[in-house]
């Protein structure tokens, strides 16, 4: 059976290597990084709002600070299956965005990004209901550790949603441009789409690219939040959070 998006929340793929002690503290260094930020996200929820909320263990980490705190959000609008069932579990109630009047703000974590607030987002496959809430919502809040702030993105890479038909058709037009997609095997997005991750870029000019890859036929999302960047960037340090 393949592999919901619903089932990665926690990006168990970017966690493959954590074989090592040495590698298993570094990851509670990093979620205790992304608590503080979470954390500090709550700052910017105004009492009883609806709330965009995004998806992934950062996330994750927000969603358990709301739940800590019954009744500061009227309601959310989720970017994904796997979200929508940590907010029911905690209590909150998940809208449909059209049944949704305005929304204020969305949190969502990243997996790469720069002082510029342009991200790479999409590890977790979440990546086109993420970049619809973040286009619905009036303030963006990207909530990260401290080790994903980067100068060029690319080193992570770059998810990119297609139409299973299409796929070998991107690959095809994704390698003409120089770069090595590769398919994301067995992982069905929550619209039952696949993804490819692109390897092999710097990204110098990050709305540019967007538009670009964009712009191949059976592209569904580019996992480039560039276009429309963060409004705020929470990074989660050892000491606390930095904004940008
Ligand atoms: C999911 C995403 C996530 O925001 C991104 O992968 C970061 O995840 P995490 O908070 O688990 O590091 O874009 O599609």
């Amino acid at each position: 059976m393949p592999a919901q998006a619903g089932t990665f929340i926690f990006s168990p793929w970017k966690k493959a290597v954590s074989h090592t002690t040495r590698t298993a503290s570094k990851d509670t260094e990093a979620h205790a990084k992304k608590r503080r930020s979470a954390e500090a996200a709550l700052d910017y929820v105004a009492a009883d709002s609806v709330l965009g909320v995004g998806t992934g263990s950062t996330v994750g980490c927000l969603i358990e600070a709301l739940a800590a705190r019954p009744g500061l959000i009227r309601a959310a609008v989720s970017s994904s299956e796997a979200s929508s069932a940590l907010l029911r579990a905690a209590g909150i109630e998940v809208l449909d965005l059209n049944d949704v009047d305005a929304l204020p703000l969305y949190i969502d974590g990243a997996d790469e990004a720069t002082r510029a607030r342009q991200l790479i987002k999409g590890g977790g496959g979440a990546l086109t209901r993420e970049k619809i809430v973040a286009a619905a919502a009036q303030r963006f809040v990207c909530i990260i550790d401290d080790g994903k702030l980067v100068e060029t993105l690319g080193a992570f890479p770059l998810p990119v949603e297609v139409i299973p038909m299409a796929r070998t058709l991107v690959v095809r037009a994704i390698e003409a441009r120089g770069a090595r997609p590769v398919w994301r095997r067995g992982f069905v997005t929550d619209n039952g789409n696949q993804i490819l991750d692109v390897h092999g870029l710097s990204i110098t000019d990050p709305r540019a690219l967007e538009c670009e890859l964009g712009g191949i036929t059976g592209v569904v999302t580019v996992g480039l939040f560039a276009a429309r960047p963060a409004d705020v960037l929470v990074v989660g340090t050892a000491t606390g959070t930095e904004t940008i």
